[in-house]
């Protein structure tokens, strides 16, 4: 087998034995199977082909300085994809199948699971696909819940560094009371020409606004916002973005630390207030932003480098991730 060299391993999908799955038919869940067989046959005409009825996950596990894999708080993205099921018309996956199977998976490939230290985690994907052969606009009868897991690269490979984003008033990423705090293929699939545009302009993403009025932050990119006004940790309180994990386990982290958090609407002017700003979700754990150019507006906003708030927040949750430091919330769960 090919030497991995994980510290320079790329965000990218690489091979690994197992994945694990899991039918719905007849109104009931089949059994769990490992397999190693990593293709299957779908009918040409698959709900999930025709209509989107696709809902997944994504969070990792870790090699931590006591040699332990940990995952991080898989209940939180079970919770998430049962209701991302329930938001699609699909069975409710229960979030105790999703754990097992999570912990599961990542034991029948503990051999990939990167070695601590180097910065690279192995990344676990769940996804539940409509399998119905149908044609008619309803929801299918049919599933498949699987997971695969790929070992992936650190986020940061030159240290902890600020990346430029761009206010796109072009395109919305979701409707007020559409998909958008479910993490569904649909999301993702409108927002890939956008972001496309905005890499070709040379920022990291594309940051989104609320679609009803175009005043507020919305989404960073596949992230969700952060920003720190004058000591406090302000994120946007809107029911198009996604719930994330991250961001719940850095705001409580603030509030441990004694910095004040609040979620509300955030004007776009707004942010000419705030001295650091930040995405945050499991890729990258936080992404520091040095700027934010909203070019339609002619104006932007200037951040600079990480500030000290965004540094202490990150070595904080990812010292729980690695089990150096004390996990006093309990979301650290050991499967190896
Ligand atoms: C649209 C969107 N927002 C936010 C996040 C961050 O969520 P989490 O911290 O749960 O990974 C993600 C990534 O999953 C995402 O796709």
């Amino acid at each position: 087998m090919q030497e991995i060299d994980y510290s320079n391993l790329e965000f990218g999908y690489h091979p690994t034995d197992y994945i694990v799955r899991c039918s719905w038919s007849n109104g009931k869940w089949g059994e769990v199977e490992a397999t190693t067989e990593f293709t299957f046959p779908i009918h040409v005409s698959a709900a999930c082909l025709h209509y989107g009825q696709l809902a997944f996950e994504g969070m990792k596990a870790y090699r931590c300085a006591d040699g332990h894999v940990r995952i991080f708080r898989p209940d939180f993205n079970g919770e998430r994809m049962r209701r991302s099921c329930q938001a699609l018309a699909m069975p409710e996956l229960p979030v105790d199948l999703f754990v097992g199977m999570v912990e599961q998976v990542v034991r029948l490939n503990e051999r990939h699971v990167p070695p601590y230290g180097t910065g690279a985690s192995l990344y676990i994907r769940p996804v539940m696909i409509a399998t119905t052969p149908q044609i008619g606009v309803h929801a299918a009868h049919d599933y498949l819940f699987f997971i695969l897991v790929s070992p992936v690269g650190a986020y940061f490979k030159g240290g902890f560094q600020a990346h430029p984003y761009v206010i796109t008033r072009d395109f919305d990423r979701a409707a007020p009371k559409g998909t958008g705090r479910y993490k569904v293929a649909a999301n993702y699939a409108g927002s890939l020409l956008c972001h496309r545009l905005a890499v070709e302009q040379g920022y990291s993403s594309e940051m989104y606004l609320d679609s009803k009025e175009h005043k507020y932050i919305d989404e960073a990119g596949a992230a969700n916002f952060f920003g720190i006004k004058d000591g406090v940790y302000v994120t946007p309180l809107s029911d198009s973005v996604l719930p994330s994990v991250t961001n719940d386990s850095l705001v409580t982290i603030a509030q441990d630390l004694g910095i004040k958090v609040e979620r509300r609407q955030i004007p776009v002017e707004e942010l000419a207030e705030m001295q650091e700003a930040g995405a945050c979700g499991t890729g990258a754990v936080i992404v520091p932003i040095n700027r934010i150019d909203d070019p339609a507006m002619n104006r932007s906003y200037v951040f600079g480098e990480p500030g000290p708030v965004t540094r202490r927040l990150y070595e904080a949750l990812t010292a729980i991730q690695l089990g150096e430091a004390e996990d006093k919330h309990g979301w650290t769960r050991i499967v190896i």
